[in-house]
């Protein structure tokens, strides 16, 4: 049996005699590592983990996907390490921050042929987490035609992501791997760009923050630093995605780096942020997928309400 794992890019072969009934369910392990560092005056930086699953079921209409997140975890601590790669130590106490931790309603992506199109969500949902939501989901899109990526090994596109559109250099590796030693998983994944067996792709998106379009300068989970009536001055630095993908594994991740001050404060802190979606199973759903409640269409952008109003803000 075959199965869309993602609209347009990624399917899977199953090893499965039996049709499942109500569809396959996909469960994607998120991770969100975010660390601040202030220029002077502190000696060590401030770490905000969070850990979550994105559980979602592809629609009949074969471009989108129903999903929610479950069982998220955030935790902040203060810790010696200057270094945002490596993982810290706390030096004090670990505190739960459930601001962090994600809104669980059901909630649609559809997808186009470069790859998040819009967003289907209760419109209930408050700004602030709509735009966590994004900055997640967000890394489900590949942001460039496959036709460029199945033949190319490097090419600039302008690029629609959740932070803005901008000019990107996409580099395509791919490269022979023996993973046949490894457990026998029960699906096999297939880009739809055509991979041989026992090949791995990756894909590396580094954005050129300068050539854009449009962008904001997001941190995860920040409310206000790019609304208008705020007294926060932000800008993005850096912002680059890679996508992994085996016969087993697909992994999705971006590395943004932000600076940020206060107009009333000199101090400047630079924040550096992990985000990483793994595919960890593909089983048999239980049931169909609920409908969105209250269901309104929304865009992919961060800080943007309504689509056909996109240059309006909600507050
Ligand atoms: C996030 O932090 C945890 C714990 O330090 C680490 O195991 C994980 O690899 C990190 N993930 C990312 C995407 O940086
Ligand atoms: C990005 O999205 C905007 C708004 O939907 C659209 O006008 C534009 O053509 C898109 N750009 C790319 C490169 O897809
Ligand atoms: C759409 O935008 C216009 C002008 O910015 C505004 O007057 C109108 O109220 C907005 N509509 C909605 C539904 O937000």
């Amino acid at each position: 049996m075959n199965v869309v794992v993602i609209p347009f890019f990624l399917a899977a072969h199953l090893t499965v005699d039996e049709t499942w009934s109500h569809g396959p369910e996909y469960t994607f392990q998120v991770q969100v590592n975010c660390t601040a560092i202030p220029e002077e005056g502190v000696y060590g930086s401030v770490r905000l983990n969070l850990e979550s699953k994105l559980i979602c079921q592809p629609l009949k209409n074969g471009d989108s996907l129903s999903c929610h997140f479950e069982d998220s975890k955030a935790n902040s601590f203060a810790a010696d390490s200057l270094d945002p790669s490596e993982p810290a130590t706390p030096t004090g106490q670990v505190n739960r921050q459930p601001a962090y931790e994600i809104n669980e309603d059901q909630f649609e992506i559809k997808f186009n042929k470069r790859g998040l199109d819009d967003l289907i969500v209760n419109e209930n949902i408050q700004p602030r987490e709509l735009d966590m939501v994004r900055m997640i989901v967000g890394q489900l899109s590949v942001g460039a035609t496959l036709d460029d990526i199945g033949n190319d090994v490097s090419f600039d596109a302008m690029e629609n992501f959740t932070q803005g559109e901008c000019y990107t250099t996409f580099k395509i590796d791919k490269k022979l791997v023996d993973r046949s030693l490894y457990a026998k998983p029960a699906y096999a994944l297939r880009p739809t760009f055509g991979l041989k067996d026992g090949k791995l792709v990756q894909i590396r998106k580094i954005r050129n923050l300068y050539m854009c379009a449009h962008k904001v300068p997001y941190f995860f989970g920040s409310a206000d630093s790019f609304r208008e009536e705020s007294d926060i001055i932000s800008d993005a630095s850096l912002s680059d995605g890679h996508i992994i993908i085996t016969s087993t594994e697909f992994i999705s991740g971006t590395s943004n780096v932000i600076t940020t001050s206060k107009i009333t404060e000199e101090v400047v802190t630079t924040l550096y942020e992990n985000v990483r979606l793994r595919l960890e199973s593909i089983q048999p759903a239980e049931s169909e997928p609920p409908a969105v409640k209250e269901a309104e269409s929304v865009s992919i952008f961060i800080g943007r309400w309504l689509i056909d109003n996109s240059s309006e803000e909600d507050n």
